[in-house]
């Protein structure tokens, strides 16, 4: 009996030995369905390209942020799958800005690359906590506060950005009151912004209502 017990401790001390190996990843199978605990694994075996993301570059910043946020989420980025982690690259061109939006459950860390980025939250108390970062700067933002990037010089600006969530999808403030569905008059009513303007913001950001 003592000498069965043994064995079973021998053979938990192996396994748990082995708890760091690639055995541990879940690299996402994404043609299954993400659930809230993430995706499905992807069949092994893995190779160490399942573990490199090789799009981490700046994007095209012709559009009306002047701003090109490249993510690698677990859509993009499959490895992070089940890590708690994940990262996007903001590239900013000047006048560009990241416009107010919150990563529900996510915690940020802004880390400055290149240029001034003047970056900031809001708290749930309305205390507003807002700073011009420069190159060799990092900056964190809980989780879940409105929080917004605008480019602070003349210049390109660059910062890489971490997530504590493998799927830090954000939702921006101006979609959602005015790219969504939502009837006019309840923006209107519940923001008091006035219903002419809410109209005109609608058709801007391709809501509807
Ligand atoms: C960037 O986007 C603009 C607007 O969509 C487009 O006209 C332009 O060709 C794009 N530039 C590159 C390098 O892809």
């Amino acid at each position: 009996m003592i000498r069965l017990v043994l064995l079973f401790l021998a053979f938990l001390s192996s396994s748990t030995s082995h708890a760091n190996s690639i055995t541990d990843l879940c690299v996402a199978d994404l043609k299954a369905a993400l659930n809230p605990a993430g995706y499905p694994c992807k069949k092994p075996p893995l190779t160490v390209n399942d573990l490199v993301f090789s799009n981490f570059k700046a994007g095209n910043t012709s559009n009306i942020l002047k701003a090109s946020p490249t993510p690698a989420f677990v859509a993009q980025f499959p490895a992070v799958n089940g890590l708690g982690l994940s990262a996007a690259r903001v590239d900013l061109d000047a006048g560009g800005v990241v416009p107010m939006h919150t990563h529900p459950g996510a915690t940020e860390m802004v880390i400055m690359v290149q240029g001034r980025i003047t970056t900031g939250f809001i708290a749930a108390d309305n205390s507003v906590f807002v700073k011009t970062l420069k190159e060799g700067d990092i900056m964190v933002i809980p989780p879940g506060l409105l929080h917004f990037q605008v480019n602070a010089g003349g210049k390109k600006a660059t910062c890489f950005v971490t997530y504590s969530s493998p799927n830090p999808e954000p939702q921006i403030l101006y979609n959602a009151l005015f790219g969504s569905s939502l009837d006019s008059d309840l923006v209107a009513r519940t923001t008091f912004l006035d219903l002419a303007q809410v109209k005109k913001l609608k058709v801007k950001f391709g809501g509807s209502g």
